[in-house]
C-alpha cells in the first residue's frame, strides 16, 4: 500500500501551534499553512485544555477560528499580542518576509507590529537567498490610485499588475486592491524598498516585512521540522 504523502505546510503548521503557551494573546495569520495551525490550536483546547484568545488576521481566518470554536478579541480590546503564527510567501535567512499571497497583508503586518514573538510557518519551497525573485511583491492600494502606484512602483523597477479574480479586480477584507510588482532581480535592499514603497500616496501597506518575524518554522517533504 502506497505511503501517504507528507504536507509539509501541515506538519509545519502543527509543530508551530505547539510553541503557543496556554493563556496567550495568540495572533492568527492567515492562508493554506494556518490553516494547520488553527486545527493543531482546537486539538490542544480539547485534548489538554489550553486556552488562547485569537486576534484573526482575516475574515477567512475568523470564519474558520469561530467554525473551530476558538475563542477570539479584537485590536480595541488588547494593547499587544503574545505570540503570533503567520505564513509567508517567501522568507530569507534574516527572517524577512514576502508576505499577501492571500491579500491579508495589512492586517497580517498590523497584527505583527504589536506581536512580542512573530513565528513564521512554512513549508520549505518558501525559502529565499533574495526576496522577490519567487513570488511577486503583494501591495495594498487605494482603488482610485491604482495608475499612480503602478507608475511609482515602475520607477522603482517592478512592473505591477492589478491582481483580478474571475475577470474582476480583488478586493482585499479592506475594500482595497492589491498590486503585485515583479522586480526582475529580485530587492536587494528590502529595508529601503519597503521605506520606498511606503512614501507613494496611495500605497496603504506593502507585503515585505522587515524584522519583524523572531521564530521560524520549516515543514519538510519528508516530514522533518526545523525550529
Ligand atoms: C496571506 C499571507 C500568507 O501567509 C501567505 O500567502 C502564505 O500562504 P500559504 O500558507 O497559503 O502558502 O501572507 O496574506
Amino acid at each position: 500500500m502506497a505511503t501517504p504523502a507528507i504536507d509539509p505546510k501541515a506538519v509545519a503548521g502543527r509543530a508551530a501551534a505547539d510553541l503557543i503557551p496556554d493563556g496567550a494573546v495568540v495572533g492568527l495569520g492567515t492562508g493554506s499553512t494556518v490553516h494547520f495551525v488553527l486545527l493543531r490550536i482546537a486539538e490542544r483546547m480539547r485534548g489538554e485544555g489550553l486556552r488562547i484568545l485569537g486576534v484573526p488576521t482575516s475574515l477567512d481566518t475568523e470564519r474558520k477560528a469561530r467554525e473551530l470554536s476558538i475563542p477570539l478579541t479584537t485590536l480595541d480590546d488588547i494593547e499587544s499580542i503574545d505570540v503570533t503564527v503567520d505564513g509567508a510567501d517567501e522568507i530569507d535567512s534574516r527572517f524577512d518576509m514576502t508576505k499577501g499571497g492571500g491579500g491579508a497583508l495589512l492586517r497580517e503586518k498590523v497584527v505583527a507590529s504589536i506581536t512580542k514573538r512573530q513565528i513564521a510557518v512554512v513549508s520549505a519551497n518558501k525559502l529565499v537567498e533574495r526576496l522577490g525573485t519567487t513570488f511577486p511583491l503583494p501591495v495594498e492600494v487605494v482603488p482610485f490610485a491604482r495608475g499612480v502606484v503602478r507608475r511609482a512602483l515602475l520607477q522603482l523597477g517592478a512592473e505591477a499588475t492589478l491582481r483580478v479574480r474571475d475577470g474582476v479586480a480583488v478586493r482585499t477584507d479592506n475594500g482595497n486592491e492589491i498590486l503585485d510588482a515583479r522586480f526582475p532581480d529580485g530587492i536587494p535592499d528590502t529595508s529601503a524598498m519597503e521605506r520606498a514603497i511606503d512614501r507613494i500616496p496611495g500605497v496603504v501597506e506593502s507585503g515585505l516585512f522587515v524584522g519583524l518575524a523572531h521564530v521560524l518554522v520549516i515543514g519538510h517533504p519528508d516530514g522533518r521540522v526545523e525550529v
